[in-house]
């Protein structure tokens, strides 16, 4: 019995013939994430989203995000819950720590839910900062329509492309170009922001800003367009200042992840970051 299920099981990078079922997965744990979501992540490390298939089904995936050498990040750790507690997410978690190794990565961050941590803790990651989802339901207010919606595809000034870089700790022009694509991109002078859609909500994130006046004027401006189903903004709990908008803007903490972290310590100007892009990407 044992050996027949082993053999029905086979770990595996995955593919655009799992959107789907990898879309279930997130919606069955209730996360945000769109097949769009999953397809930019085997976009952006086609040799770093790795699945378990059992019983001819996806029952557990892992992606990771490389940011050239400096840093990666590991997220969509799910298993199906009939799969749970069989070592399905150990030996993905195992697959993408090897393949960061690999490349030489040197530092490996991930956002914990209380059900991963465990997990995480016994490969060494050390808690490093609370990071928190917050999200505001629809409000009628002065709404556009879908096709008003400014999209802008015009790449961001060299002096943010800078800042997002000290925000962040590390390069992300790549992924910031992906998501771009699938994003409303508002820029100003001394911010920027990006909103696409999400499962249940819209999406607040990536946010950027010099200052707490320029990430309120951007953020503002954002969450006046349609938002078919309110907001969802994580944000990092060490920046008060996002603290202050969130809760201003009538947003409400919902739950509390720890952003986790192993190899070299690598931070960012987090007083500057306003809104990460996404539990999977940082
Ligand atoms: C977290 C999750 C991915 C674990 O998947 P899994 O395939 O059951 O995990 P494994 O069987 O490989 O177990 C991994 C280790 O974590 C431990 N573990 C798993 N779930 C746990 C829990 N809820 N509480 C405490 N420990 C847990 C296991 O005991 C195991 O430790 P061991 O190797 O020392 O026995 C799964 O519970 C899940 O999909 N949860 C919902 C989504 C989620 O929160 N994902 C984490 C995102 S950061």
């Amino acid at each position: 019995m044992v050996g027949a299920q082993i053999s029905a099981e086979r770990l595996r990078l995955m593919n655009a013939g799992d959107l789907a079922q990898a879309a279930e997965l997130s919606s069955a744990a209730e996360w945000n994430q769109t097949p769009d979501d999953w397809q930019m992540l085997m976009e952006l490390q086609p040799q770093g989203c790795f699945a378990i298939e059992a019983d001819g089904r996806l029952a557990s995936t892992t992606t990771l995000v490389c940011y050239q050498k400096r840093l990666a990040w590991v997220g969509m750790v799910l298993t199906r819950a009939e799969y749970r507690g069989r070592g399905f997410a150990s030996r993905l978690f195992t697959a993408a720590l090897r393949h960061a190794d690999s490349l030489g990565i040197e530092t490996i961050k991930l956002d914990a839910t209380e059900q991963g941590r465990p997990l995480y803790e016994t490969f060494g990651f050390q808690a490093e900062q609370a990071v928190e989802r917050w999200s505001r339901p629809e409000i009628a207010q002065s709404q556009t329509s879908e096709s008003q919606r400014p999209t802008s595809v015009r790449p961001l000034s060299r002096h943010l492309r800078e800042l997002d870089s000290q925000a962040f700790g590390a390069d992300r022009s790549l992924v910031r170009k992906n998501l771009a694509q699938r994003s409303t991109v508002y820029s100003g002078q001394n911010a920027f922001l990006f909103s696409r859609p999400g499962r249940t909500t819209d999406y607040l994130g990536p946010c950027v800003a010099s200052d707490p006046d320029a990430a309120r004027t951007i953020i503002t401006s954002a969450i006046k367009d349609a938002a078919h189903n309110g907001w969802s903004w994580d944000l990092m709990a060490t920046n008060k200042d996002a603290v202050t908008l969130a809760t201003e803007l009538g947003f409400v903490r919902q739950r509390c992840l720890t952003r986790m972290v192993r190899g070299k310590p690598l931070r960012g100007r987090e007083e500057m970051v306003y809104a990460i892009a996404g539990f999977e990407l940082g």
